[in-house]
């Protein structure tokens, strides 16, 4: 059954665990993360980018996620649309069936300058008020992340966002957080806490305590209500990353947020752990496995089967690792 973000989060607030975000594009992602989330009775978090909408087309999408919730009757399911950047991707998503919308304000704000604190604010206060009007969900996001919010784009990940002077000052302000969900209402705020997006996070091993544990507890003691999103929330395994590069890949040296790391934010008040990178890596890994080892197959679902199955563990690892598990 389809339910709405804040549904979800309080119930994961209420018992201490944290809900994945996994994004998707396609049936065979939607068909292997709702496998997963059922075999271990989790609850689900679908979302879906304005690229992904593109990608697929709002029809499709929309009956695909129809689909996938007849499937799976007893998977509790939310529907939300990622990084939305303005009133008309929120209210389109939700006219498709979404139940929650991300209203990602801070994408404007090249710099934490008055005015682009004020414009988040201000169309984040709009979107949440004509979101809950209808009975879904809002996120909004206070702070600059990685490559996606440093104007480098996806493409160029790993170059847009280095150092760790710069990641400390682009931590969300705990003083501006409250003010922002006090002037939006929204239900679930996304912080800079140390991670970004994509592949390229981390040049070395982390040795603990990447993230900015302190903020996270700040915010969460203050707005105890605003259930706390982490993005750019992959782990890029190292043994994907081996898959990827043993069957021709050229990944260059990464390393993502360990998953201890994850355990250690939601134990401090994170909910919605957002996941999109592990899963490309899953089934492209595979995809290469495939192409490499059996050069003559032009059978397209002789790579996607193993790739959803990469899909199906990869999550299901997660929904264990999280606390999800058991709780759909
Ligand atoms: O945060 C962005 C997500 O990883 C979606 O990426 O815009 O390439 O679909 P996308
Ligand atoms: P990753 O690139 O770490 O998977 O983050 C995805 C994300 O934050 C989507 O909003
Ligand atoms: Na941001
Ligand atoms: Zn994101």
């Amino acid at each position: 059954a389809r339910i709405t973000l804040r549904q979800l989060l309080d119930d994961a607030a209420e018992y201490g665990y944290g809900v994945p975000a996994f994004n998707i594009n396609n049936m065979e992602q939607g068909l292997a993360i709702m496998s997963a989330a059922a075999k271990v009775d989790a609850p689900v978090i679908l979302q879906v980018s304005r690229g992904a909408r593109s990608y697929a087309g709002d029809i499709m999408l929309a009956r695909m996620v129809d689909a996938l919730v007849e499937m799976h009757p007893d998977v509790p399911l939310c529907l939300h649309q990622d990084h939305g950047n303005d009133e008309a991707t929120c209210l389109t998503a939700i006219q498709h069936g979404f139940t929650s919308v991300m209203m990602d304000g801070s994408l404007e704000a090249d710099a934490a300058t008055p005015a682009s604190y004020d414009y988040n604010v201000a169309i984040t206060a709009r979107v949440a008020e004509a979101a809950h009007a209808v009975g879904a969900s809002i996120e909004g996001e206070l702070g600059v992340l990685g490559s996606l919010e440093t104007g480098s784009g996806e493409a160029e990940d790993g170059h847009g966002f280095t150092g760790t002077l710069a990641q400390e000052q682009l931590l969300t302000d705990p003083d501006q957080a409250q003010d922002f969900v006090a002037r939006t209402a929204v239900d679930a705020l996304a912080i800079a806490m140390g991670t970004s997006h994509g592949a390229y996070k981390f040049s070395r091993r982390p040795d603990g305590g990447i993230l900015a544990m302190h903020i996270i507890e700040e915010i969460h003691r203050r707005l105890p209500s605003v259930h706390l999103v982490m993005h750019g929330s992959s782990s890029v395994p190292e043994a994907l990353q081996d898959m990827f590069n043993r069957y021709g890949g050229q990944m260059r040296p990464t390393w993502g947020v360990p998953v201890e790391e994850i355990e250690r934010g939601i134990r401090h008040g994170v909910r919605k752990i957002n996941i999109d990178t592990d899963c490309r890596l899953a089934m492209t890994a595979q995809f290469r496995r495939i192409a490499s080892l059996q050069p003559d197959e032009f059978d397209p679902r002789k790579f996607l089967k193993p790739a959803m199955e990469e899909l199906q563990n990869l999550c299901r690892e997660r929904f264990e690792q999280f606390g999800t598990a058991g709780n759909g």
